[in-house]
């Protein structure tokens, strides 16, 4: 799940920006062009281009409802302390917390060895980059290595996110919109409508896109030349990406959860800029409670902070961490009561599974996204939870740590 509300509003400030730019059509080719083949902007919209001349058209129904539904998750997403998406103030403090340069980003060891080696002979070389997709689970570190690339080659980055591009002139607005060697963000890459996506390619290969001019037996086709921009992408999802979307990206980097060691680290750095004092002891609390990830580690952090000046002194001990998480209702292993509750409703309701995800969301009121974006990745990395070609089944370490007799057929 990808911080929604901070995409929402990189998004929305992006959009307004590139609604205003001047477009650069002294380069046009004037081509004409009757078939439509891929890689040409089809549903181009002026109004893109040159703004103040058209009203906005409304937001198609399917676009309404994908809102609707991203709305939804943002607003559980919001309701869950340990939940890796970002609500509104992560959004705030993602900004003041997030590393800067590749110095700054703790841990990733592999990739951030790799990114410097590539950074460098592109510095050398005095090239764009190729493009970089990046995944991994949500709050891990995506957006701050897409900014620190930027920063570390003296580019400016746009950010927007797959969902935002509805239409193919928007992309088009954007990419004209580059200076060379730039660096255009997608987040949520793998919900790039595939119309938009069949323009980005000739874009990320061969630095033009073609784009339709007028309606009917008048239209003609213009091929636009666009500076050498980077497209750095990241998802949650790789699997859901199209696969010549996929092999379009010259480096592909994939962001693991942290270990407990890197956690503190983290925990202590936030500790740092947000100016509190956090005893080792209770670096370690957090670590063990922030299911290793970034994210939830600064808001835990954020919450022990808020309780150490009420009930304490302002320092944050292991005590007044412990305290203030269990208030929290997270355990030792960063679950939450909603964790729990689908674990449980797989081992009391289906006797551990095999359930299938749609049973298993009518049975507990989630969204079937919800349970597989939000609950189920770190229930599978901690090793509660298998997905097997029958359904979701819960392993003997569930029942173990919900205090719940395991069954004589999984000892
Ligand atoms: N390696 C790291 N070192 C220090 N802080 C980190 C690191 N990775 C992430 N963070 C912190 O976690 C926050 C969330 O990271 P970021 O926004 O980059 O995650 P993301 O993977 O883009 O998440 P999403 O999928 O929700 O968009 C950052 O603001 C930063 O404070
Ligand atoms: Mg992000």
């Amino acid at each position: 799940m990808p911080g929604l509300l901070e995409n929402f509003g990189n998004t929305v400030r992006d959009h307004e920006e590139f609604l205003t730019f001047k477009p650069i059509v002294s380069k046009t080719s004037g081509r004409a062009k009757l078939n439509h083949g891929s890689g040409s902007i089809t549903d181009f919209d002026e109004s893109a281009i040159f703004p103040g001349r058209f009203r906005k058209t409304k937001k198609s129904d399917k676009m309404q409802k994908e809102s609707e539904k991203m709305l939804k998750k943002t607003s559980l997403i919001e309701e869950r302390v340990i939940s890796s998406g970002t609500d509104k103030e992560d959004a705030t403090f993602d900004v003041s917390l997030r590393p800067q340069r590749l110095s700054d980003f703790i841990g990733q060891e592999n990739i951030k060895e790799s990114l410097r080696i590539f950074l460098q002979a592109a510095k050398t070389r005095g090239e764009s980059i190729d493009h970089i997709l990046f995944y991994g689970p949500p709050g891990i570190g995506k957006t701050s290595l897409a900014n620190i690339i930027a920063k570390e080659i003296g580019v400016n980055i746009k950010a927007t996110s797959g969902p935002a591009i509805e239409r193919t002139g928007d992309l088009a607005a954007l990419l004209t919109n580059l200076e060379p060697n730039d660096v255009l963000f997608i987040d949520e890459v793998h919900r790039l409508p595939r119309i938009v996506e069949e323009v980005l390619y000739p874009a990320m290969e061969d630095w033009s896109i073609d784009i339709m001019l007028g309606k009917g037996p008048g239209a003609r086709s213009v091929k636009l030349d666009l500076p050498r921009f980077t497209l750095i992408g990241a998802t949650t999802r790789y699997a859901a990406l199209s696969s010549p979307l996929r092999d379009r990206f010259g480096t592909v980097y994939r962001l693991d959860y942290y270990d407990l060691e890197e956690i503190q680290k983290i925990i202590k750095r936030s500790g740092r800029i947000l100016d509190v004092a956090t005893d080792p002891g209770a670096a370690v609390e957090i670590a063990q409670r922030s299911r290793r990830t970034p994210r939830i580690a600064n808001r835990l952090l954020r919450r022990c902070r808020d309780y150490a000046q009420v009930k304490g002194d302002g320092v944050i001990t292991q005590d007044i961490a412990e305290r203030a998480l269990d208030l929290l209702a997270v355990d030792r292993l960063g679950l939450d009561e909603n964790d729990r509750r689908v674990l449980k409703t797989i081992i009391e309701q289906f006797s551990g599974g095999p359930v299938g995800i749609q049973t298993l969301a009518a049975a507990t009121s989630e969204e079937i996204d919800t349970i597989e974006d939000i609950y189920e990745p770190y229930l599978m990395r901690i090793g509660f939870l298998n997905r097997t070609p029958k359904g979701r089944v819960a392993t003997p370490q569930a029942y173990e740590h919900l205090k719940l007799s395991t069954p004589r057929r999984l000892l």
